[in-house]
């Protein structure tokens, strides 16, 4: 009996007969050669079945295999270097073929199909190459962002996600019935996180966060994953020190781990090689005057209004795209004014209409991917915050109250995972980013 071996150890078993389970990517081939794309989640990797070697029993299956079913494969292991696959450069000389069970008439085929069309057998589709690869560099991107913290002294604090109050703004709150009270699904898992911070010094949750916006942007999604780092006694210049070197190492980690993915998803890998600590920092005030003067200058009507902002006005896609664009790796945007950022941002000192915020844009036209800030830490200050927002106060007794008890300076941020996947993909939509995208107009499969 051969070993069943993963595809992806394929590399040690050069010059061994081996066993495959998986299922049938692709066929191609005529006469006494045919070419079997076989993937088992792990890789993929050509069998090659030649007439002469094998059993015509076998070789008669083989010649109907349909793509997607289900196989056990036996072959020989060769080494060769033209080979295309996950991993490249190994072949297999195929002996025997059992199908478990056959597919007729798999709906994705190698031509091309419409995006509503592979979202609505999404199900399906994440068997693709390049859904397969995004995944999986997902998948670095948060276990690199995860050891990264915990390497760092973060603990790890879940927090939940039916809460009773809005932890950003009230505008894209999601409401539940909760046994006839009215609840939300969470926004952030920030203010819980600064109640666990006060236990554990640095902490981070990491979970799936509800945006109930109505926009329809290639940049929002409706349910997306959050990674939240709090950090007590922070200022704002070190917390960019950690997202610039968390950020860094993430890029190093996918570019160490998933050359493959990337080349299979047709990503310019140069663009991320040279995102390396430190960051640029800008003042919201100096990224206005950028963009005022890359107002002056545009010729192109369209392209200028784009570009129009007035001191006070949050930045839109459009104008996060022009400041990213003026620097070749992502570049932090700090002190915004507190019109337009969360309730609990610490004012400036002598400066209140600005705030101890921060946002990392990614290049490319990628826009924000992390958003945080110094956190008001004086009881008073954080009353008059929460009432000025028309907020219930009574909602947020328990979070006034780490004010009371030892209050420190303290700041955190939160990462957008499926738009760091996006950036660090290079993908137009985030809508691929994460498993089954959860849209304006999308809640199936
Ligand atoms: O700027 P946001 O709203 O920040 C917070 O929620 C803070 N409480 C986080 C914190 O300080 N602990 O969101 C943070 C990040 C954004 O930079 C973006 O990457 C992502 O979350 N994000 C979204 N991603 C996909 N779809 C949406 N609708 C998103 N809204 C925010």
């Amino acid at each position: 009996m051969a070993t069943t071996i993963r595809i992806a150890d394929i590399a040690n078993y050069v010059g061994q007969e081996v066993t495959l389970k998986g299922w049938v990517y692709a066929k191609t081939g005529k006469g006494r050669l045919h070419f079997v794309r076989v993937r088992d989640g792990s890789g993929q990797v050509q069998c090659v079945a030649f007439k002469k070697e094998i059993d015509p029993e076998y070789f008669e299956i083989v010649k109907g295999l349909t793509q997607e079913s289900s196989v056990i494969i036996t072959g020989e292991v060769r080494a060769d270097e033209r080979a295309k696959g996950f991993p490249a450069g190994y072949e297999i000389g195929l002996k025997t073929v059992e199908v478990v069970q056959e597919a007729v008439d798999y709906p994705i085929t190698p031509k091309e199909h419409g995006t509503e069309f592979l979202m609505d057998r999404r199900h399906l589709w994440l068997r693709s190459n390049q859904q397969w690869a995004i995944l999986r560099i997902r998948a670095t991107i948060i276990k690199a962002l995860r050891d990264f913290l915990d390497n760092d002294g973060f603990l790890l604090v879940d927090t939940p996600i039916i809460t009773p109050a809005a932890g950003e703004e009230t505008t894209t709150l999601f409401s539940i019935d909760y046994f006839g009270d009215e609840a939300y699904l969470a926004q952030t898992g920030q203010l819980y996180n600064e109640a666990n911070m006060m236990a554990h010094g640095k902490v981070y949750c990491f979970g799936p966060t509800f945006r109930a916006e109505k926009s329809k942007t290639r940049r929002h999604l409706i349910e997306f994953w959050m990674l939240e780092p709090e950090i007590a006694y922070c200022s704002l210049e070190e917390l960019m020190d950690v997202e610039e070197q968390m950020v860094a190492y993430v890029v190093q980690q996918v570019l160490e781990k998933n050359r493959p993915e990337l080349e299979a998803i047709g990503r310019d890998i140069s663009k991320l090689e040279v995102l390396t600590a430190p960051f640029a920092r800008i003042s919201y005030d100096d990224a206005v005057e950028k963009l005022q003067a890359a107002y002056e200058k545009e010729k192109d009507p369209e392209q200028k209004e784009l570009l129009k902002i007035e001191w006070g006005e949050d930045f839109g896609s459009p104008q996060e795209t022009a400041l990213a664009e003026m620097f070749d790796k992502p570049v932090f945007v700090y002190h915004y004014p507190s019109a337009v950022k969360a309730f609990y941002m610490q004012p400036v000192d002598g400066r209140p209409e600005v705030c101890r915020s921060v946002d990392l844009l990614a290049p490319e036209g990628y826009g924000e991917i992390i958003g945080g800030s110094e956190r008001i830490y004086d009881a008073d200050l954080l009353i008059q915050k929460i009432d000025e927002h028309g907020f219930d106060r009574a909602n947020y007794e328990w979070y006034i109250e780490l004010r009371q008890y030892g209050t420190v300076p303290h700041a955190g941020f939160g990462l957008g995972i499926e738009r760091t996947v996006a950036w660090i993909c290079g993908l137009a939509h985030i809508r691929e980013t994460i498993p089954y995208a959860r849209l304006l107009n999308r809640k199936y499969p």
